[in-house]
């Protein structure tokens, strides 16, 4: 981390209401080229509300997003997307119904340019760009282990399984900044320390940022470089791991439950 340097994500003063109810308020933090952040705090404290913040689900009502020094102010969802967010849901999202393969082609689509007619007639440039985006799909899923479940559809995975998927697929998009809500959720001790690996792989092979919501400690101070602690949607602490499991206040808030 350097402080001289454009962070990939800066967050300035952000505050969101719904009708008379704050959820966030003043907060403001930035994640650098290759930094894995996290962002913790208790149900309700407005962590998802962020996410949905920086994706533009949700319009903020104050204070300014910038990915890569370009403010994402007139950006919509897609535009962002585009411009290098990528994310996953607290709630798993996959096309249940399609193939593992063809739920992480879906995040191709960003950069295959085939029009319809070519599609349609199957025409040589549709079929090489076809098979890139195979290829492309397949290297991603042996990044998490399913590349031998290419086949198998996506609802009849494991609870475990498709939220490594869902991760795949979000990388397919080839981001620059990675979100993460949540990703241990329903995962056994042992699936959960297989994953903080992946995710360490991850930020070290596309060389991207990560910035992760997660209850599990381990996981959280095991593989995050720097820490926001969120309570009633205002910024608690930020700090190392160490700055915050030692913070009196987060404790209090938090972690001493
Ligand atoms: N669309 C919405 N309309 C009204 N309230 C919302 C909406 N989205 C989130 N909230 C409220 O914002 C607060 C923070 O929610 P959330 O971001 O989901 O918390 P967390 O992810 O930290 O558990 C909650 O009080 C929630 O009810
Ligand atoms: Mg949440």
């Amino acid at each position: 981390m350097s402080e001289t340097k454009t962070p990939v994500l800066k967050v300035t003063d952000l505050g969101i209401d719904f009708g008379g109810l704050t959820a966030v308020n003043d907060l403001s933090m930035n994640v650098y080229e290759n930094e894995i952040c996290g962002l913790i705090g208790p149900n309700g404290a407005g962590k998802t509300t962020v996410f949905n913040m920086l994706t533009k689900v949700y319009q903020p009502s104050r204070g300014t997003i910038e990915l890569c020094g370009k403010s994402t102010e007139k950006m919509s969802t897609i535009d962002v997307n585009k411009a290098g967010i990528a994310r996953t849901f607290q709630n798993i999202r996959l096309f249940m119904n399609m193939s593992v393969l063809d739920n992480v082609k879906t995040g191709l689509h960003n950069d295959i340019s085939y029009g319809t007619i070519e599609s349609i007639l199957r025409l040589p440039r549709f079929a090489k760009q076809e098979k890139e985006a195979d290829a492309k799909a397949m290297e991603l899923l042996k990044i998490f282990g399913l590349d031998t479940k290419a086949d198998v559809i996506a609802g009849n995975l494991p609870y475990g399984e498709q939220r490594r998927l869902e991760i795949a697929r979000a990388l397919a998009t080839d981001p620059k900044l990675l979100l993460l809500d949540e990703p241990a959720a329903g995962m056994n001790p042992q699936e959960t320390d297989e994953l903080m690996k992946t995710i360490r792989f991850v930020r070290d092979h596309f060389k991207i940022a990560i910035l992760l919501i997660e209850h599990d400690m381990k996981l959280v101070m095991g593989i995050c470089e720097r820490i926001t602690v969120l309570n009633f949607g205002m910024m608690l602490a930020q700090g190392t791991p160490a700055e915050i499991q030692s913070n009196p206040e987060v404790i209090r808030a938090y972690l001493g439950e």
